[in-house]
């Protein structure tokens, strides 16, 4: 059951889409207004985990920490870093309650701080839609939330591929090395994408001509070999007399203005920009119809970036001081720019954390009018409504066992946001990754629905096939491509039903005191549980089985054996897979290819269990429904 409790006049986020009546009894929290802002607190029962928070550092359990829900571009991710880039106010505490926090302000979680055994919530306005959810379990409550925040987007299934990433392919001739590199290694490849290299002086919706000479040959060339372009496209269009999006912006009022009224000036990658104000249904329209320059060429899937948005001085600050946290130039620049909401001027810092989902919708909704087929988007910057339009991927993460870890505990926590399709860039960002990292990422990213190998420029080559000897690579990703039939359907019908296709693996065995505790293992689906390598130098680890399991190992083929329920150590090398199939349950698996459009999902075959219901479509219709699933015998 959900509730509505309403302060103030609060901003229609959109996050919520299902009509949720207004809460009547005692509210669980004692709210308290400070100083134009609405303080929550509640008690925390001994040992009771909070879930939730999607995108935030430390464990699945984020008790004993504060989070502070404020878009934040910095890539020094440590462990007690209390912003990332998303802002996902909601929190599972234990079996008893679920509570959404809908503003588009700021909002600091106090989760069991210095053993205060309280769950404090500061949101900085007194304008907020609380919805409080109950279910009796803390999976039932993410699974009703889900229901009033709508459908997870989803994408084409070559977004299910294997794709590869670098900030720093420049032109025609990196990407056919990196196309050639693949096919060599006989590695599958569906998508590569292109970083803001590609682009004219980093303009949007531009394309370099010396690179490129003719971009739209080039993409349909590369998608007749099977592999498809995915470019990228910032926030900040490029001041620049001239340009037509940058014309067009300023004449429409469609971008962000200053104290003076004028389009605000913001450095980012191209110099000086605008920033296109998203919070206007008809600059979203705008900046959504201009993905036509893009399509026209073939392009069928985009990421968008510098959405939070990043900011690394403007025209009212001084260009030395850094980038990130308080004081810092994106910082105070918040404070100097406005957003026109239906005729009001409005303080960007106020609906901050908006902002990158709300480019995402534009994205979004311009893709899918400007398409046929289903299109792959996803983000860096989001908030809990975004999750309709497009995906998102973790931003800038290091080269290291650190982040793995790290990025493995954000996945089920975006799934109980509703973001379904995610992702960390496989390998690591910031840093040199060695080839026993780069193995075990793999190993992970098999499992997640955007596998994406991506790397900053100046780090070390990581294509899977930078390493010399290939075999281990192709074993990984050939895996993927085989484990597909299952992934897609998982994925597929926990979007239809409002479910995670992620989960900890306390929400498959609750009351399990063991399962509640554990960081290192998860649900991939309704069938799998997954039980990686994720330290540096093992070369086996210990599993816990709450039941008895069927055992898969995958080195080439698919070897099953029984296990029983209990504390287990298994081997598993670098290259290999290894992944357990819960009891009574069923996986499909097909022969695999070299990309998503040679798959034969028709074809498969059951491990473990006798029966799978399997989500079938042609992998771009946008009819989906559950009339597409079938039972496989
Ligand atoms: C940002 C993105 C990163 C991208 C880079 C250059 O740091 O997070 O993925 O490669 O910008 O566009």
């Amino acid at each position: 059951m959900v509730k509505k409790y309403v302060y103030g006049k609060p901003y229609n986020t959109g996050a919520v889409i299902e009509e949720v009546a207004p809460g009547k009894d005692k509210l669980c929290f004692e709210v308290e207004k400070i100083d134009g802002c609405l303080n929550f607190s509640c008690g925390l029962l001994p040992d009771e985990p909070v879930y939730g928070l999607g995108q935030t550092m430390r464990g699945i359990n984020k008790r004993g920490a504060r989070y502070i829900s404020y878009n934040t571009d910095d890539p020094d991710h440590r462990e007690d870093m209390p912003s990332l880039y998303g802002s996902h106010n909601f929190v599972v505490v234990g079996d008893r309650f679920g509570a959404f926090f809908d503003t588009p302000s700021k909002v600091v979680f106090d989760i069991d701080v210095d053993g205060s055994a309280k769950l404090n919530v500061l949101c900085h306005t007194a304008d907020v839609n609380l919805y409080i959810v109950e279910s009796g379990s803390a999976y039932g409550t993410v699974k009703e939330f889900l229901k009033i925040i709508g459908k997870s987007y989803i994408p084409p299934l070559w977004a299910f591929g294997f794709g590869q990433s670098r900030w720093g392919y420049k032109d025609e001739g990196d990407i056919n090395a990196v196309v050639i590199g693949y096919k060599k290694a006989e590695i599958p490849l569906d998508y590569v994408c292109l970083d803001i290299d590609y682009m004219d002086g980093y303009k949007d919706f531009s394309v370099d001509k010396t690179r490129f000479p003719d971009f739209k040959r080039y993409v349909e060339k590369l998608k007749s070999a099977g592999v498809r372009l995915v470019p990228i496209i910032d926030a900040g269009v490029k001041v620049e007399a001239g340009d037509t999006v940058y014309e067009e912006g300023v004449k429409n009022g469609f971008f962000c203005t200053g104290g003076n009224g004028k389009p605000f000036g913001v450095a980012v990658w191209p110099g000086m920009t605008h920033l296109p104000d998203f919070f206007q249904p008809g600059a979203r329209e705008w900046f959504g119809r201009k993905y036509k320059f893009l399509t026209d060429c073939g392009i069928e899937g985009v990421w968008n970036d510098m959405n939070e948005p990043a900011v690394f001085y403007s025209e009212l600050s001084d260009p030395e001081n850094g980038l990130h946290g308080e004081g810092s130039n994106a910082y105070e620049d918040y404070f100097r720019f406005y957003h026109n909401i239906d005729g009001a001027k409005v303080l960007h810092h106020s609906v901050h954390n908006l902002y990158g989902a709300l480019m995402t919708r534009a994205s979004g909704e311009g893709l899918d009018k400007l398409l046929n087929t289903r299109y792959l988007l996803f983000s860096r910057s989001t908030y809990i409504g975004s999750h309709r339009y497009g995906g998102m991927w973790t931003g800038d993460i290091n080269s290291s066992f650190e982040h793995l870890k790290q990025e493995f505990m954000q996945l089920p926590n975006l799934n109980a946001c509703g973001f379904l399709y995610c992702g960390g860039d496989t390998g690591g960002f910031n840093g040199d990754c060695t080839r026993e990292l780069l193995l075990r990422w793999l190993a992970v990213s098999a499992f997640t629905p955007l596998m994406r190998n991506h790397s900053a420029c100046g780090t070390a080559a990581q294509e899977c096939f930078a390493f010399g000897d290939t075999a281990d690579f192709k074993n990984i990703i050939d895996f993927r491509y085989k484990i597909l039939p299952y992934l897609y359907s998982e994925f597929v019908k926990a979007a239809l039903c409002g479910d995670m296709f992620i989960k900890p693996l306390a929400f498959g065995f609750p009351g399990d005191k063991r399962a509640a505790d554990i960081n290192d293992q998860l649900l991939v689906g309704e069938g799998i549980m997954i039980a990686p390598v994720m330290e540096e130098g093992k070369a086996s680890r210990s599993v816990y089985l709450p039941e008895d399991m069927t055992m898969v190992r995958y080195n080439g083929e698919f070897i099953c054996k029984s296990v029983e329920a209990g504390q287990i150590q298994v081997n598993i090398g670098l290259g290999e897979v290894v992944f357990f199939i819960l009891k009574d349950k069923a996986v499909i698996v097909c022969g695999g290819a070299e990309n998503t459009s040679k798959l034969d999902l028709t074809n498969v075959t059951l491990l473990g269990g006798r029966e799978y219901e399997q989500y079938l479509d042609d992998g771009f219709t946008k009819n989906i429904s559950r009339d597409n699933i079938r039972t496989v015998r």
